[in-house]
């Protein structure tokens, strides 16, 4: 499994009929896809997210509009991505805390899983979170 997210960026077909974008698991993602979930309707005012997962690995793909995702992870390390193309990609792997927010009104966040939705494996409190890096440290 990696332990930090990077950037994907999508083969995608085109001709004159527009574009196509063909994502399998395993290969242009690095895990077996077993949940999908799409985020629309936010906009600039609103953060969502504010958790990590104790198992879940994400791609995240903003396929209308854009949207910011700020990462955190176990070693304490933040980045800030843009999300602003349909072939564009964001790996998340298990384990960093994680705030998308600055949605545009056309955003449409779509969200691949490596896991089944269990609302169990999500932290939802940052503390927790800032206890888990420290265990991950020592
Ligand atoms: P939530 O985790 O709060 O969304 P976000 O990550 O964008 O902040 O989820 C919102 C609601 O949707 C909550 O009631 C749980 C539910 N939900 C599912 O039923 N299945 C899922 O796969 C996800 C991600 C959420």
């Amino acid at each position: 499994m990696n332990d930090k997210p990077y950037e994907l960026a999508f083969p995608q077909h085109g001709d004159e009929r527009g574009y196509l974008v063909a994502i399998e698991g395993g290969s242009d993602v690095p895990f077996e896809i077993k949940r999908i979930f799409y985020i629309y309707g936010s906009d600039e005012k609103v953060v969502r997210g504010r958790h990590a997962n104790k198992n879940s690995q994400f791609v995240l793909i903003n396929v209308a509009g854009s949207c910011k995702v700020r990462v955190c992870d176990t070693s304490g390390e933040e980045r800030v991505y843009v999300l602003d193309h349909p072939r564009m990609g964001l790996y998340l792997p298990a384990k960093v805390w994680k705030d998308m927010y600055d949605f545009s009104h056309d955003s449409i966040l779509l969200c691949l899983s490596s896991e089944r939705y269990d609302p169990d494996e999500y932290i939802r409190d940052y503390d927790a979170f800032m206890g888990l890096c420290a265990e991950e440290k020592a």
